[in-house]
């Protein structure tokens, strides 16, 4: 059903500029521009986004859905450009802003495999069900198809939907063999979905990848988002392969693109550090809260980095307030 608008929220001391309400795509309410993300670009009582909006269909670490609402307004300026997520992942921000054209890349094959047969509008056919013996099964199938050189296969897009439904956390680990060993998950229920066909009429235009973002042809018009694995402060190499250095080389490639660029990452201080002395112009929003392993619940603070795409606005600066400082 079409979202409703809803009036204006009254405006409140120290709030943000431009601050608009619309009826969220699961029916609650979005606030747009918290954070200072918008430039006072209000929304259309419906737009094409909403309209068409898609659920990403994976579970995925990282997964950015909470953001795609707050960078509608940004993207509906430049949605003329090719949209460039070089760290696709779960689809959660691309499907959330539904560009005609799209370059999307993630280093992970087996998703980039599952999407492409997205596009030629996948039904799964194999026997689904939330059962220990049926995963291992599933499991040893599908690694069973990487060993044969088969992972580009249907069969293994949907043996990939079913393991990351109903495999712990909606993990996606591999061991050092390049086998996927995650174990069984502990849902309660699952709903498993069989029919895709509706994801491909929004995918068949967009263009996937796999591999590592620094062998993406880009054009200089291209308006790249990219949401790399989150800089984990204090360690130099993470355990999902995308270090400190990695997030270093991310800045230098960015900061040379000539069209708009924005990035979205864990606010650390060196993060924060390297893209402002990269040239970008920083704002900060709030993650939702995630459960970290010392089970503290306080919400992460996200910095969003940008080049070539806001501009300055008086005032704006308090965004950088927001109970977060940072030492240059
Ligand atoms: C935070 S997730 C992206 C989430 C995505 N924006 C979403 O909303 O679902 C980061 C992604 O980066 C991918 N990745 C890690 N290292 C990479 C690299 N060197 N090049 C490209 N992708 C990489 C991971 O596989 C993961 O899917």
């Amino acid at each position: 059903m079409a979202p409703h608008p809803l009036p204006p929220l009254p405006r409140k001391r120290g709030e943000g500029k431009h601050r608009s309400v619309v009826r969220g795509s699961e029916g609650r309410d979005e606030v747009q521009g918290e954070g200072c993300l918008e430039d006072g670009l209000t929304l259309a009582p419906e737009t094409k986004h909403e309209r068409t909006e898609k659920q990403p269909p994976l579970k995925w670490a990282g997964g950015k859905r909470w953001l795609a609402p707050k960078l509608r307004a940004t993207w509906a300026r430049h949605d003329d450009r090719r949209f460039v997520e070089p760290f696709c992942g779960g689809l959660a921000v691309t499907l959330g802003l539904n560009p005609d054209r799209a370059l999307l890349n993630d280093i992970n094959a087996h998703v980039v495999n599952f999407y492409r047969w997205l596009q030629r509008g996948l039904t799964i056919g194999i026997p689904m069900r939330n059962e220990a013996e049926l995963y291992y099964a599933h499991r040893a199938a599908f690694n069973d198809l990487i060993t044969s050189g088969q992972e580009g296969s249907q069969r293994a897009a949907e043996l990939f939907y079913y393991l990351n439904r109903t495999g712990y956390n909606g993990l996606c680990r591999f061991n050092r063999s390049g086998q996927y060993n995650v174990p069984f998950g502990r849902y309660k229920t699952i709903n498993y979905r069989t029919d895709f066909t509706e994801y491909a009429p929004a995918l068949k235009h967009w263009v996937f990848t796999a591999g590592d973002f620094i062998q993406l042809s880009l054009r200089d018009s291209d308006f790249i988002y990219a949401d790399p694995p989150y800089d984990v402060e204090f360690v130099n190499y993470s355990k999902d392969g995308f270090g400190w250095p990695d997030q270093v080389r991310l800045a230098s490639w960015l900061a040379e693109h000539p069209g708009p660029v924005l990035i979205s990452n864990q606010a650390t201080e060196r993060i924060v550090k390297l893209y402002i002395q990269s040239g970008f112009d920083i704002r900060f929003t709030d993650a939702p809260r995630r459960i970290s392993s010392s089970g503290d619940r306080t919400p992460a603070k996200e910095v969003l980095a940008a080049r070539n795409l806001w501009k300055a606005v008086p005032g704006e600066d308090q965004c950088l307030g927001d109970g977060f400082a940072v030492s240059l």
